[in-house]
Order: C-alpha cells, then sequence, then structure tokens
C-alpha cells in the first residue's frame, strides 16, 4: 500500500514533477517536494498537496550536488519517515547543433539529467534495501530512444538514464523493489513552451494522437507504477507519447 508512505519527487514545483506529487497525494502518499530555485511556487505546490489531507514539506537542493543530495535524503527521512517511492524528475535543456555545443552546456545536462538521478539512488539505496519494498522512477524521454538534432546533450543524459534504470532494477529486484523509467514524448510544461510556435506546430503535426500531452498523462502512469499494482512491471522503460515513438 503507498497509503501513508513517503514520496520524494525533484523538480516538483512545476510541470510534470508537480503533477506527479500531486497524483502521489492524492492516493495517499506523503511528499517531500524537492526544487532548484523557485521556493515560492514550491510552497504552492506543498499548500496544493497539503490540501489534499497528506503531509508535504519542501527541500531546496540541485540535484548536480552529490553531497547536498545526501544530506536532504537524511533530512527527508527524519521530517517524513522512510523514502518508499523516488521520483527523479528534475531536468534541464541546453540545446544546440553539437558542433556549437559549449562543454559546460554538455556538463549540465549530464550533471542534472543522468548525474542528479544517479545521487538520488545512491543516497537512498540502503535505505531501500533494509525496507524490503519500494518504487524507483526515473523520467526520460522519447529523445532518449530515438536521438534529436540539436539535442545530443540532452538524448545522452536520457539514454543514459535508461541503463541507469534497467541496471538498478537488476540489482534491486531480488529485494522487490521495482525501478522503472517514463518517456514522455512531447508534453505542455515551461520547458516546451520555450520553443517557437513553428517548431512546436511541426512537432505536433507528427504526433500520431495529434496533441501535446498534459503533465496529467504523465502523472497518472507515475502513480500507478508506483501503486501495488505495479509491483510485476520492472526495467521497463514506458513511453506516454501520443505514439509519437513507434
Ligand atoms: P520544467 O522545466 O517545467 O520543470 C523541471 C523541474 O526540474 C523544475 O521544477 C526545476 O526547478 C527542476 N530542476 C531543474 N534543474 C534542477 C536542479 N539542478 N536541481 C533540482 N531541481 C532542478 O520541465 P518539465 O517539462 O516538467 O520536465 C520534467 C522532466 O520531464 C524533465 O526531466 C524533462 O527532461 C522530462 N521530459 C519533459 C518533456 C516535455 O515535453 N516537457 C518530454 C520528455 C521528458
Amino acid at each position: 500500500m503507498m497509503k501513508g508512505k513517503t514520496a520524494l519527487v525533484t523538480g516538483a514545483s512545476r510541470g510534470i514533477g508537480r503533477a506527479i506529487a500531486l497524483a502521489l497525494a492524492k492516493e495517499g502518499m506523503n511528499l517531500a517536494v524537492v526544487y532548484a530555485g523557485n521556493a515560492a511556487a514550491a510552497q504552492e505546490t506543498v499548500q496544493s498537496i497539503c490540501a489534499l489531507g497528506v503531509e508535504a514539506k519542501a527541500y531546496a537542493c540541485d540535484v548536480a550536488d552529490y553531497d547536498a543530495v545526501g544530506a536532504l535524503c537524511k533530512q527527508v527521512v527524519a521530517d517524513l519517515g522512510p523514502i518508499y517511492a523516488l521520483v527523479n524528475n528534475a531536468g534541464i535543456t541546453r540545446d544546440r547543433l553539437a558542433a556549437q555545443l559549449r562543454q559546460e552546456d554538455f556538463d549540465a545536462v549530464i550533471n542534472v539529467n543522468l548525474k542528479g538521478a544517479f545521487h538520488f539512488i545512491r543516497h537512498t539505496y540502503s535505505g531501500f534495501l533494509r525496507q524490503r519494498e519500494g518504487r524507483i522512477l526515473n523520467i526520460t524521454s522519447v529523445v532518449g530512444l530515438s536521438g534529436n538534432a540539436g539535442q545530443a546533450n540532452y538524448a545522452a543524459s536520457k539514454a543514459g538514464l535508461i541503463g541507469l534504470t534497467k541496471s538498478v532494477a537488476k540489482e534491486l529486484a531480488p529485494r522487490g523493489i521495482t525501478v522503472n523509467a517514463i518517456a514522455p514524448g512531447f508534453i505542455d510544461t515551461d520547458m516546451t513552451r520555450q520553443m517557437p510556435q513553428a517548431a512546436r506546430d511541426a512537432l505536433t503535426a507528427r504526433i500520431p494522437l495529434g496533441r501535446l500531452g498534459l503533465a496529467q498523462d504523465v502523472a497518472d502512469l507515475a502513480a500507478f507504477l508506483c501503486s501495488e499494482r505495479a509491483s510485476y512491471i520492472t526495467g521497463a522503460v514506458l513511453p506516454v507519447d501520443g505514439g509519437l515513438a513507434m
């Protein structure tokens, strides 16, 4: 049962992470809302979660900082109890053609999207082993499967997340802990609102279901994967993309 247990969601102040945090709260979970910079947005998310009758707390933390993540995980356990569900959602883009990609843009994206997830897995791993139950969910992307011109750094980080997911899934399966990845397609959030309208229209035309996804579309699957009903699913990479990747 997920009710009364604690979930930690990174990048939960807005977009997909916020929708996932709210979906888990609706299932009765207490929430650690991890965010990077926008304290007001994180507080608003916490208030919306608490209105559902569960506990929630906001934690400012750069997921790229290994030691800060370690301290944060300890604090969350002290505040809200053992972490049952870890959702690695925080992510950034620094898009450029590979020929123009600066080293710092490559590193920043890998450090947040890929190493950030590793940092949380590393610092929660022994807790999961002790509990002998739990869920880890990594938010990858369809471009981690297909690649995308102008996103070599981002696609590499998201492909890396898939390898991380499957490896840790194999390690933790004997303890009954599942580790899965969701690969969203083109979801209407702040991240994709940065794109020029012409590029958005061209992309939408390629989506078989004919529309952008909503954060809620991803959150619904996340809530299912964190539930008891998904206990026989591990090491899976599940697209939520309106058919874009097929
Ligand atoms: P967003 O830009 O709206 O939200 C990203 C969240 O991550 C924010 O809350 C931000 O504060 C947080 N974050 C960024 N860097 C951080 C850091 N260093 N430490 C802690 N938190 C940090 O993005 P969106 O669209 O909600 O994306 C969420 C995840 O879904 C990302 O991993 C993204 O790559 C992935 N995704 C999004 C798609 C889309 O179309 N929007 C498609 C496929 C994957």
